[in-house]
């Protein structure tokens, strides 16, 4: 399958998608979210995902506000739902999601990136909850996504006041896990995809799902899915392989 707005690259088990609309700085229209819904479906049995946007300025400008301006209640529900579906996508995608941050990530563009497993910033990056500026709210995901990873104060703050904040204070909130040189950041995220990628992935999938639920389900639910997906994990071979590399000092071959 190809998009006109979107590329999947697989190399060894790792995909990378692209937003591939530099001149709206990667901002997704309708079809360029359906082309990334397609896009992650046909990932899916990648054992690690990147996401992130074309050119040199931005990962994702936003929801395209200039398709947005006009929406009755009914199409913006619409489009609300196509783009939970995007972001529900990328948070239950059955292997870690890393989206390499490379430039501008506001308001639609923030939200992909905290629906990722692991967020890594350039230093160029500035991310941001900004759609109160223009009217609306964060409308995938960004009310429920960004107090876990930020706390609830600070949450409250970006969202309200459209702050744009730049790679080094996203760090510093916990809004991205790391900032690395523009230059260095595609060779960084390959890096550690490839090392997720050499990884059990059923114990991967199992610890993304089970820390998942941290977001869905009180503790003690929460508590009862981990026993159940730890001792789910001893069907596996990659269980087997990797317990027995350790008893007979070697390292383990994984499936
Ligand atoms: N939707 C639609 N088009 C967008 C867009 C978006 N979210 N973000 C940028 N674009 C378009 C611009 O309209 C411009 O188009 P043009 O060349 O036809 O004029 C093009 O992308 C380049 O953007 P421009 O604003 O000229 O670049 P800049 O470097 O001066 O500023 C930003 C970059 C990201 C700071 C600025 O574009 C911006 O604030 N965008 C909106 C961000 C936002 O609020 N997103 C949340 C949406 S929910």
């Amino acid at each position: 399958m190809s998009w006109d707005t979107i590329d999947l690259d697989r190399d060894e088990g790792v995909a990378t998608i692209t937003v591939d609309r530099p001149d709206r700085l990667n901002a997704l229209n309708t079809d360029t979210l359906e082309a990334l819904e397609e896009a992650l479906a046909e990932a899916r049995d990648a054992r690690a995902l990147v996401l992130t946007g074309a050119g040199d300025d931005a990962f994702v400008a936003g929801a395209d506000i200039a398709y947005m301006a006009e929406l009755s209640v009914a199409e913006a529900q619409a489009y609300a739902e196509l783009g939970h579906r995007v972001t529900d996508a990328i948070e239950t995608f059955p292997a870690p999601v890393i989206a390499a941050v490379n430039g501008y990530a506001f308001g639609g563009g923030c939200e992909l990136a905290l629906a990722a497993d692991l967020r890594v910033a350039s230093e160029r990056a500035v991310l941001g909850q900004t759609e109160i500026d223009l009217g609306i709210v964060p409308g995938w995901g960004g009310t429920q996504r960004l107090s876990r990873l930020v706390g609830d104060e600070l949450a409250r703050r970006l969202v309200f006041f459209g702050e744009r904040v730049d790679a080094q204070d996203a760090h510093q909130h916990g809004l991205v896990g790391e900032v690395v040189a523009h230059d260095e950041l595609d060779d960084h995220v390959a890096g550690m995809a490839a090392e997720l990628a050499a990884k059990p992935k059923h114990a991967l999938q199992a610890a993304k799902e089970a820390m998942n639920q941290v977001h869905e389900t009180h503790q003690s639910a929460g508590l009862t899915y981990e026993r159940r997906a730890w001792s789910g994990l001893f069907g596996t071979d990659d269980q087997r392989e990797g317990m027995r590399a350790f008893v007979e000092d070697r390292e383990p071959e994984f499936e």
